[in-house]
């Protein structure tokens, strides 16, 4: 399977997947919206084409989706991967890819949808908190849920400490629901994923 992994910076997720050598998924090409994405270079030294679409030199989302697209069907990808990718795309762009594009969220869905997760957990007080990664649906992180993990809250908890905790479930969560979908063990029904011997 061919795998297009979307970043915007770090890119530690888009790591995990590509040094989980999953069996079977090819790692086609890293894009990012920034040119000066940590990420980049990681990939580039795998051996990952890497490429480039700077949403500042398009005028509207309709513009920069439409390159975005462009640039990811050269590699004619099986499943499109948001690996910390910080722009909101428009509904054509997740209608072109529906089904075979995924993303990880920083939080228990369909709790703390949107940015700052790990403050606005802190500030109410939940005791548990965690990870998801879902399909990607037209509306904001609420696309059907294909694998999540939990983490406690501890006193004294500040943002740092908490994404920490919540970053290494990441890096295990995402790889997993590839290799899923790799598999072919993934559907959805109704709305809601289903993993075939999984749960
Ligand atoms: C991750 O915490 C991801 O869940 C969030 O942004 C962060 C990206 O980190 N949306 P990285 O670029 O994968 O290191």
């Amino acid at each position: 399977k061919s795998i297009v992994i979307l970043i915007s910076g770090r890119g530690s997720n888009m790591e995990a997947i590509v040094r989980a050598a999953i069996p079977g998924a090819r790692i086609a090409a890293v894009i990012s919206n920034r040119p000066n994405a940590a990420g980049l270079a990681f990939a580039a030294a795998q051996g990952i084409a890497t490429a480039v679409v700077d949403h500042s030199g398009y005028p509207d989302r309709a513009s920069f989706d439409a390159a975005l697209a462009e640039t990811i069907d050269r590699h004619t990808p099986d499943l499109v991967v948001l690996a910390g990718f910080m722009r909101v795309l428009t509904s054509d762009f997740v209608r072109r890819y529906e089904g075979r594009l995924i993303n990880i969220h920083p939080s228990l869905l369909p709790s703390f949808t949107g940015l700052h997760t790990h403050r606005r957990a802190l500030e109410a007080g939940v005791r548990v908190h965690g990870t998801t990664v879902h399909f990607v649906t037209a509306e904001l992180d609420c696309g059907p849920i294909i694998i999540q993990a939990a983490v406690p809250v501890m006193d004294g908890d500040d943002e740092a400490a908490l994404a920490a905790r919540v970053l290494v479930h990441e890096h295990r969560i995402f790889p997993q629901a590839v290799r899923w979908i790799v598999e072919g063990r993934v559907s959805i029904d109704n709305g809601v994923a289903r993993v075939a011997g999984a749960r």
